[in-house]
């Protein structure tokens, strides 16, 4: 079953970036990074608008979701996500995350995403405070902190993201829900550890997995690996 839900919240969790892979063969890249144990895919739609940088979008999804049973952890960074909701979740996307930044109202599309039958996340860009989630998380099953402006892949990890992170997991802790935290962009073997410590569980990695020298499966665990890591420090 494909629910981000049935997920566990306390193990690492790995979703490769497709924005790295060769599109030129995508369907191989996503078995190659399936194959390699790879717990869940992410797809970043991108509008050219929200972002200065355009993607794909449901055609794509379309065509790759008859071809690979993973869970579709869809990251939408586009201006109006309640209007696409329905759109996304029949091309076959599992789950929607969307931004607090769009233009759409939280609540609204929140309630577009569920009718649509997909779970919920909602992102947040290096600007916003973390603050700015706690009216939303007992609606949600997962917060998407951003690691580097979003638009592109390959970019540096921005550590000064991981007290927004501590303070979100401290949070979610606190309500006792069972949200994911999931972290995106500058993920790699030296930054994922930083991100368990700091409370992420869900970590996102484009140029880290599909083109690492040693391969998509060394990659993935190396990330893995972080597991450890998890609750050590800054965590309660
Ligand atoms: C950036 C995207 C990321 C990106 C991550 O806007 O949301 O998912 O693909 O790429 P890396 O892992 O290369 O930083
Ligand atoms: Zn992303």
């Amino acid at each position: 079953m494909r629910d981000i839900r049935q997920l566990p919240n306390g193990r690492i969790l790995v979703s490769p970036s497709v924005l790295a892979a060769d599109f030129g063969c995508l369907n191989a890249e996503i078995e190659r990074v399936a194959a390699a144990g790879a717990d869940l895919l992410h797809l970043d739609v991108m509008d050219g608008n929200f972002v200065p940088n355009i993607s794909f979008g449901p055609p794509v999804i379309q065509s790759i979701r008859a071809r690979s049973e993973l869970l579709f952890d869809t990251h939408l960074m586009i201006r109006n996500p309640a209007r696409y909701a329905a759109v996304f979740a029949k091309a076959g996307a599992d789950h929607l995350t969307f931004h607090l930044e769009s233009d759409d109202d939280p609540a609204q599309t929140i309630e577009a995403i569920r009718a649509a039958g997909c779970t919920v996340g909602i992102s947040l860009k290096p600007a916003t405070p973390p603050e700015a989630i706690f009216p939303w998380l007992d609606r949600i099953d997962l917060v998407l902190v951003m690691t580097v402006e979003p638009g592109f892949g390959g970019q540096r990890f921005m550590g000064d993201q991981m007290e927004k992170c501590a303070k979100i997991r401290r949070e979610i802790l606190h309500r006792k829900l069972a949200v994911h935290l999931e972290v995106d962009g500058g993920i790699d073997d030296k930054t994922v550890g930083i991100a368990a410590r700091h409370g992420a569980n869900m970590m996102v990695a484009g140029t880290a997995i599909f083109r690492y020298a040693d391969g998509a499966e060394a990659a993935i665990r190396q990330l893995h690996a972080a597991g450890s890591e998890l609750d050590k420090e800054v965590m309660l």
